[in-house]
């Protein structure tokens, strides 16, 4: 089969209905960080700390999308997906985290969705990205405190009026466990707390705030479809020990289990409740119930498997396997059996792949980059969603990470996810190999021509 052959046979393998798309967050992208009255954000914050981000960078300007709206949005539509996942700031929004919207931040996001309603793409819109009100950091110490939750649902409902007329989808958050774990049991991420018991009580916050803010959105409007965002990983074992398969089974626990038996079974497992003992959050009566709204889709985040190792907590990578930039082993074997692993467990609403893409270190000759790992990266992860496809799991969407090279957290502007790589000096976007390999499937999905 020439490449053609084999794109057009790859999309055949998806459902007419599905959607391709391509993804970003606010942070990382729209820079103007205290443009038109927006307030900082805890990110804004944690990146003036030495020696927390790799290149010592921030996000003030980023790739500044929020003054390049309208060319960024061209840059989708030239892709031909028919989808686009983005983060909304809630600083921007609600500069301090409460009160009333702030209508700069809502003019800007009306230009964002009716940009691309005109383009023919479908708005999928994230409510926290992370970005969360520096204001409630600093007075009410943020996720760990109990009314940052409601604050939160006060926050979404506003969005639903505000957006909602003509954005149907909605996640509540992207990756809980992330916000919980990286930014306050293992200190990487913003706000930089190091300390389980608070992680906990944080992740319990948010899963909160998740249903108190679903509950919210849908007495404002009926017809949205309401979600959440999770990175899901399979959790091996490093050896057939004892102890480590006992590590992998709490690792597991804690990454997966967590957080899909609070909000599909309305309870978090009993076996990590008594694992964290002490550290385990502060939970009243209604609050499981309240978790467990019901959902009309899953957003999963997929990279590469876990491999448990005590030395290492959430290791994603081992010895002697091909590794992304970022170190994170690539097996895309391991995305479809996540998939069926859920579908196995759990009474899934439909999936979409929220997130999945790949980062490697980007060469520019004579105006073009030929990233061929990212390429056969992608690839080889699309086929493992058809797949899992095959074997009956109702996948509605893949939407790859990411749209532009950003700023990608504490490694700062070190890592390059991008289909469009950003030369960050002039603003100037270049479209990859892998972007018009993508590019090309959306247009053999589409039943369009595609480009040489
Ligand atoms: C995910 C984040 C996203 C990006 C990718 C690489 O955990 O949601 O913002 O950083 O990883």
């Amino acid at each position: 089969m020439n490449d053609l052959q084999s794109l057009a046979a790859l999309s055949d393998r998806f459902p007419r209905n599905f959607r391709w798309g391509v993804a970003s967050s606010a942070f990382q992208i729209e820079g103007a960080a205290a443009a038109d009255g927006k307030g900082a954000s805890i990110w804004d914050e944690f990146c003036r700390i030495p020696g927390v981000i790799a290149d010592g960078s921030d996000g003030q300007i980023a790739c500044d999308h929020y003054h390049r709206l309208d060319a960024d949005l061209d840059l989708i539509a030239g892709l031909g997906v028919k989808a686009y996942r983005f983060s909304i700031s809630w600083p921007r929004i609600q500069p301090t985290g409460s009160g009333p919207a702030l209508q700069s931040g809502i003019d800007f996001y009306n230009r964002l969705v009716d940009g691309l309603l005109t383009r023919g793409i479908e708005p999928y819109a994230t409510l926290y990205h992370w970005d969360l009100p520096a204001e409630l950091q600093r007075k009410h110490q943020g996720w760990a405190d109990r009314s940052t939750a409601y604050r939160f649902a006060e926050y979404a409902a506003l969005l639903a009026q505000a957006l909602g007329d003509r954005v149907r989808s909605f996640a509540t958050h992207n990756e809980p466990w992330v916000t919980a774990t990286l930014g306050h049991e293992l200190g990487h991420f913003a706000p930089g707390v190091k300390n389980r018991a608070v992680a906990m009580q944080v992740s319990h916050h948010c899963l909160l705030s998740h249903g108190l803010a679903v509950q919210a959105m849908r007495s404002v409007r009926q017809n949205l479809n309401i979600g959440i965002v999770l990175n899901l990983s399979p959790v091996y074992a490093a050896s057939a020990s004892p102890a480590d398969e006992l590590l992998a089974a709490r690792e597991d626990g804690l990454l997966v289990r967590w957080y899909l038996d609070a909000l599909l079974r309305g309870t978090y497992p009993s076996d990590i409740l008594q694992y964290l003992g002490p550290d385990a959050p502060q939970v009243q009566a209604a609050d499981e119930r309240l978790i467990c709204q019901p959902l009309d889709f899953l957003g999963v985040n997929y990279y590469s498997p876990i491999r448990s190792i005590a030395t290492r907590p959430f290791s994603p990578s081992r010895e002697g396997v091909p590794v992304t930039d970022m170190g994170w082993e690539v097996a895309s074997a391991s995305f479809t059996d996540l998939l069926l692993r859920l579908d196995r467990d759990y009474d899934l609403p439909p999936l979409y792949i929220t997130e999945n893409g790949a980062a490697y270190r980007d060469t520019i000759i004579e105006g073009v980059v030929k990233d061929e790992e990212r390429r056969a990266y992608i690839e080889s992860h699309v086929s493992a969603v058809a797949d899992a496809i095959d074997q009956g799991v109702d996948v509605r969407g893949y939407f790859l990470w990411s749209l532009l090279d950003n700023f990608e957290w504490a490694s700062g502007y070190t890592k390059r996810f991008g289909i469009y790589y950003v030369d960050y000096a002039t603003q100037a976007r270049i479209l990859k190999h892998s972007g018009f390999w993508f590019k090309n499937l959306a247009a053999a999905f589409h039943r369009e021509r595609i480009s040489a």
